[in-house]
């Protein structure tokens, strides 16, 4: 049995129950909500606000999982922190000092995350692994949901992974993630699957959930 983490990302919910769909996902099993905030400048496209994760924090206990494509995004952290984030990852090329930028995330009392573009090389993190607890590798390019899955960055995720031995660094994988493409993934040593399309495009999240780790569904 695989001990993979599932994060669904509400992106691909239903935007106008939004609440129960969180609750949804959470009764289905998903070990982390994922919540991808869009500023329309970092990514062409625009989702939600730091006012929908507060209003969505009643909704579940589990750990909201805040992706920030915004930039610049030092000045947004404490809202989305105050909002009720657990976990915040950002962008090497959304702040001009990352190490400082993880470092006020950790201040915050959250825990800190960077997420590399498929065109993003590894060595972004090298020099600032002391202040990371997540590294999310792009296996799409960021902005929207149901793109296909980058089979190159599998190689980038096997060298995060030598990277990172021993540091208790979680490294999760976000972008085209299906039951076909999960295996690959968690081959290469990603722990923690973001999935948007694959869970919220199913009739039935918890078989979708437990697809993605690999489980057989009775
Ligand atoms: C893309 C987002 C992803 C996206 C994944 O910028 O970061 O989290 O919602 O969607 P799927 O799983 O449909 O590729
Ligand atoms: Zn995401």
């Amino acid at each position: 049995m695989s001990d993979v983490l599932i994060a669904p990302s509400i992106l691909a919910a239903d935007m106008a129950r939004l609440g129960e769909e969180v609750r949804a996902v959470d009764a289905a099993g998903a070990d982390w909500i994922h919540l991808d905030i869009m500023d329309g400048h970092y990514v062409p496209n625009i989702s939600f606000g730091p006012d929908v994760v507060k209003a969505l924090r009643p909704h579940s206990r589990k750990p909201f999982d805040t992706h920030l494509m915004i930039s610049p995004v030092d000045s947004y952290l404490e809202a989305f922190a105050k909002a009720g984030s657990d976990r915040i990852t950002v962008h090497p090329e959304a702040t001009v000092h990352l190490d400082r930028t993880l470092q006020a995330i950790r201040a915050l009392g959250k825990a800190a995350g960077v997420v590399l573009n498929p065109a993003t090389p590894e060595s972004a993190i090298e020099y600032v692994l002391d202040h990371v607890d997540l590294v999310l590798v792009m296996t799409v390019n960021p902005g929207f949901g149901g793109q296909r899955f980058l089979t190159s960055q599998l190689e980038k995720i096997r060298r995060i992974r030598a990277m990172t031995a021993g540091r208790g660094i979680r490294i999760q994988v976000d972008g085209g993630i299906t039951p076909e493409t999960a295996p690959q993934a968690i081959g290469a040593g990603a722990e923690v699957l973001v999935a948007g399309s694959a869970i919220f495009g199913k009739p039935d999240y918890a078989a979708a959930v437990e697809a993605l780790r690999g489980r057989l569904v009775v």
